[in-house]
C-alpha cells in the first residue's frame, strides 16, 4: 500500500495566520502540523509516500523533507495548482499509486488513542484482501462542518453527506481513508459540489452504492482534532503537549518511527538529531539513540 498527504488547500479558516504560510508547517505544539499523518502512515510500515501541495509550497516541503531518504523512505511531491478538493489528490496521485491501493490522509488531521494503529493496520490488510474502501467515524458536536455518516438500527451505513444542513447524525468521517485502486477511476468521474470542489464524500458516495464502504466507528478512547480553526488548532497543541508531559513519549516523531521501524540506525538517528540538539525534541532523539 501507499500513501498520499494531501497538503494543499486555502487555509481560510486560520486566516490571517494562514494568508502568508501553509497551515501543515505551523506547530502542533513542538512539531510541525504535517509529521502527525506522516507519523501514522509510517507507523503502518508505509515506505512509499506523496504529499499534494501548492506550487508555493513545493520548495518548503523538499526542505523539510527531502526524497524522504534520511528515513528511510521515498517520498514525493504533486502540485495540485489549485484547491479543488479532497478527491483531486487522488487523481493527481495516479501515477504514483499505479496498481496500489491507497491511504489516503488529510494533513491537517491528527488522531492518538489507544490501539490506533492495530485499528489502522485492520482497515490496511482488509483493503489489501478484500478490497473497498474503509474509513472511520468520529463523534461530534458539530456535525455541520464534515462529512457525516448516516446509520439505520442494524448498524449499517444509510447515507453520507457532506457538511450537511440538517445532519442525519453526530458521526463524522475522519480524514484518514484507506482505498483500493477504484478510487482513482472513481475520482475521476466525481462532479464538483455546489461549492465547486471535488469531494472526497463523493468517493465514498460511490463506495457505498457499490455496497463496497465500510465505517468503523472510534469511540471515547480516541482524540481526534481537524487542527484547521484556531480553536482546535490550539486545542490540538495542548492536547499534545499534555500527553507528552505525561508519558514522556512523543506523538507524531518521525525520526523514532524510522528507527523503530528499523528503517535507519543509530547512528543516522544521532545525525538527525544533531541540529535539532538545543530542543527537548533533539534531546529526545539523542536519548532514544543512546537507550538502544
Ligand atoms: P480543508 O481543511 O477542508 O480545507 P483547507 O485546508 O483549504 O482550509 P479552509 O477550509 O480553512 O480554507 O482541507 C483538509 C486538508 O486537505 C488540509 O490538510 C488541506 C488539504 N487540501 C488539499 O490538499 N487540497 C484541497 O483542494 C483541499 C480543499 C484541501
Amino acid at each position: 500500500m501507499k500513501a498520499v498527504i494531501l497538503a494543499g488547500g486555502s487555509g481560510t479558516r486560520l486566516y490571517p495566520v494562514t494568508i502568508s504560510v501553509n497551515k501543515h508547517f505551523l506547530p502542533i505544539y513542538n512539531k510541525p502540523m504535517i509529521y502527525y499523518p506522516l507519523s501514522l502512515v509510517m507507523l503502518l510500515g508505509i515506505k512509499d509516500v506523496m504529499f499534494i501541495v501548492n506550487p508555493e509550497d513545493m520548495d518548503s516541503f523538499k526542505k523539510l523533507f527531502g526524497d524522504g531518504s534520511h528515513l528511510g523512505m521515498n517520498i514525493s511531491y504533486e502540485i495540485q495548482k489549485k484547491p479543488n478538493g479532497l478527491a483531486e489528490g487522488l487523481i493527481l496521485a495516479e501515477d504514483f499509486i499505479g496498481n496500489d491501493n491507497v491511504c489516503y490522509m488529510l494533513g491537517d488531521n491528527i488522531f492518538y488513542g489507544h490501539d490506533l494503529i492495530n485499528i489502522m493496520k485492520d482497515a490496511k490488510r482488509e483493503i489489501e484482501i478484500n478490497g473497498g474502501a474503509y474509513v472511520f467515524g468520529y463523534y461530534v458536536k458539530d456535525p455541520e462542518r464534515f462529512g457525516i455518516v448516516e446509520f439505520d438500527e442494524k448498524g449499517n451505513v444509510k447515507s453520507i453527506e457532506e457538511k450537511p444542513q440538517k445532519p442525519k447524525s453526530n458521526y463524522a468521517i475522519v480524514g484518514m481513508y484507506f482505498y483500493d485502486n477504484r478510487a482513482v477511476e472513481i475520482a475521476k468521474n466525481v462532479k464538483p459540489s455546489d461549492r465547486g470542489e471535488l469531494e472526497i464524500t463523493s468517493v465514498n458516495e460511490q463506495y457505498l452504492k457499490n455496497g463496497r464502504l465500510k465505517v468503523k466507528l472510534l469511540g471515547r478512547g480516541f482524540a481526534w482534532f481537524d487542527a484547521g480553526t484556531h480553536d482546535s488548532f490550539l486545542e490540538a497543541g495542548e492536547f499534545v503537549a499534555t500527553i507528552e508531559k505525561k508519558t514522556g513519549l512523543m506523538v507524531g516523531c518521525i525520526e523514532e518511527v524510522a528507527f523503530n521501524n528499523g528503517w535507519i540506525d543509530k547512528d543516522t538517528l544521532l545525525e538527525l538529531a544533531k541540529p535539532l540538539r538545543k530542543t527537548g525534541y533533539g534531546k529526545y532523539l539523542i536519548e532514544l539513540a543512546e537507550r538502544a
